[in-house]
């Protein structure tokens, strides 16, 4: 190597040992920064992956307003509100709030719903699934589509969602396949995450999408009506 590249890399290595703590710094706000779908991953998520999941949305759309939601539905995890101002749109008589626990994608979602005339029926906030903002028997409904697997108490997040929602109301938690959510490799997690909260049980079923790919799985959840 000529006595230039030597140079070259020897001020590099100078330049990396003198700013390392500043690079460390960037590096770690970048990372969480997508870990948190913060500013701009939210935007970059909407627009590289929501975006194409529209077809799930429509998907999902159609089972949970074919469940007849009436009145109010909560969607955790809402993200850039795709899935909230779908269902509004094909469900007049009912209001939908989403959570999620970055401030960027709530912001995101606001615009969205705003810039679709219904800001009157869908809002959004932030929150934390496992400590929800809301009060008890608030929601007939709950919808959920790829939040579960970022959340850092999945059990305390089911105790909250069987808290909101009314006797007798349903939850659908729709996920990434245990084969997709690399940290888990556990088909049966979900039954057992159900079995282990108040609900008592679940049904988990296969949702294939795209196509006849079994790439998402549905946790449906019920509270027991008043006897
Ligand atoms: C992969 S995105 C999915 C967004 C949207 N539901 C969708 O299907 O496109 C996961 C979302 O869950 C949110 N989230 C992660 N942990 C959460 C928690 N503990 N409580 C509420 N929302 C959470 C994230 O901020 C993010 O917007």
């Amino acid at each position: 190597m000529s006595r230039k590249w030597w140079f070259i890399l020897a001020a590099m290595f100078l330049t990396a040992t003198l700013y390392r703590n500043r690079l460390r710094t960037y590096l770690e706000q970048a990372l969480a920064n997508v870990r948190d779908f913060d500013l701009p991953s939210a935007g970059a998520y909407d627009a590289l992956v929501a975006t194409v999941l529209e077809g799930f949305y429509a998907r999902v759309a159609g089972e949970v307003t074919a469940a007849r939601p009436g009145g109010k539905l909560l969607e955790i995890g809402s993200g850039p509100g795709r899935l909230a101002v779908r269902l509004a749109r094909e469900n007049p008589g009912i209001t939908v709030t989403g959570v999620d626990i970055s401030g960027a994608m709530v912001e995101r979602a606001a615009r969205r719903a705003a810039g679709a005339g219904l800001s009157e029926r869908v809002r959004f906030e932030v929150g934390d699934v496992a400590a929800l903002p809301h009060s008890d028997e608030e929601f007939d409904a709950v919808v959920s589509t790829l939040s579960l697997h970022h959340w850092s108490d999945p059990a305390s997040g089911l105790a909250e969602i069987h808290r909101v929602l009314k006797p007798g109301g349903e939850a659908r938690i729709y996920d990434l396949a245990h084969w997709l959510w690399l940290p888990a490799r556990d088909e049966n997690r979900l039954a057992r995450l159900a079995a282990a909260s108040l609900f008592g049980e679940g049904e988990v079923e296969v949702v294939r999408w795209p196509g006849s790919v079994p790439a998402f799985v549905m946790l449906h959840l019920r509270r027991q009506p008043l006897p």
